[in-house]
């Protein structure tokens, strides 16, 4: 065999960490949803001409009742949404980058092609549509089914996984194993008792009392279940007596004064 049976990885905490912003608070797709009451741009089952869609270049509109966005590059049109599957921020307002989309919010990058997320903190992917093009047309047709990946374990990849942590990294690298196609077992042992959650919004709309608590978990115990990623809480893993992760604040330009005094919100994770 050419591979270690297991590979072992480490939750970095810090690793997602974006932004300080306040977003509202959404998470599932039912609650992210694409649809927007104030939808913009054409409807672009009508029917966009070509040489107004300049390469490169976004063109907001709608198909029924969902914000979507037309893409033009070289010799191809894409149809994706336009609603970011993390906060719903305005991808119009985003930016494209080598045939992806990022988000003008926390920067989450979408393929335009599959619509899959490529990077945090977004975990959904955007809807895509069927984009017919001829005598210098473009039409929006019928929505595409999403890409399931067809689960596989190739001799050079681990015949298991295990991650160590379970907070937004570990899931992020749980799901996009997943997501490619790795089809060993993962298991996440968190020293959480809960499973992995949005930690930002801890001390924001949860702390505020304007999210419920379910809205604050990444994702359900089904979603697990459904993708074969055993998640085992309360489970602290220490290497030779030593706890394996750590996650000790940062001290930049915040400084205790005489009449301030900070405090951290953590300090380690053991
Ligand atoms: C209250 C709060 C508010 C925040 N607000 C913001 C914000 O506004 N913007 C922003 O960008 N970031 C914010 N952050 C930071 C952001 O949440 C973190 O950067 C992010 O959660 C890091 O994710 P992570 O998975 O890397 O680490 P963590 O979420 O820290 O996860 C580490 C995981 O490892 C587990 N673990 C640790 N040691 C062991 C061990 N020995 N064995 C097994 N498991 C172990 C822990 O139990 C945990 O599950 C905030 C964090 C907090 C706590
Ligand atoms: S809304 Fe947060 S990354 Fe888009």
């Amino acid at each position: 065999m050419a591979n270690a049976g297991l590979a072992i990885v480490v939750g970095q905490p810090g690793a997602l960490a974006r932004s300080r912003a306040t977003r509202p608070v959404t998470r599932t797709e039912d609650q992210v949803s694409n649809r927007n009451p104030q939808l913009e741009g054409p409807d672009l089952t009508t029917g966009v001409e070509l040489e107004t869609l300049s390469d490169e270049t976004i063109l907001a509109g709608h198909v029924g009742n969902e914000a979507v966005l037309l893409i033009r590059r070289d010799n191809e049109v894409v149809a994706i949404g336009a609603t970011c599957t993390h906060y719903g921020g305005p991808l119009a307002k985003g930016l494209l980058v080598d045939g992806t989309v990022r988000c003008p919010w926390h920067h989450a990058c979408f393929d335009l092609r599959s619509g899959e997320p490529l990077r945090a903190p977004a975990l959904d992917p955007l809807p895509r549509w069927r984009v017919e093009v001829s005598n210098g047309i473009a039409v929006v047709r019928e929505k595409l089914p999403r890409h399931t990946p067809s689960l596989r374990l190739l001799e050079s990849a681990p015949q298991s996984i295990l991650i160590v942590g379970g907070g937004a990294a570990a899931n992020a690298a749980a799901e996009t194993l997943r997501r490619e196609s790795y089809g060993g077992p993962i298991t996440m042992l968190s020293a959480d008792g809960a499973l992995p959650c949005d930690r930002p919004n801890l001390s924001k709309d949860y702390l505020a009392g304007k999210a419920p608590e379910e809205w604050t978990v990444l994702r359900s115990a089904d979603f697990y279940e459904h993708h074969g990623i055993d998640v085992e809480l309360n489970a602290r893993v220490t290497v030779r007596g030593t706890p394996a992760t750590s996650a000790i604040p940062r001290r930049t330009i915040v400084h205790s004064t005489p009449t301030v005094r900070v405090s951290s919100l953590r300090s380690t994770a053991w």
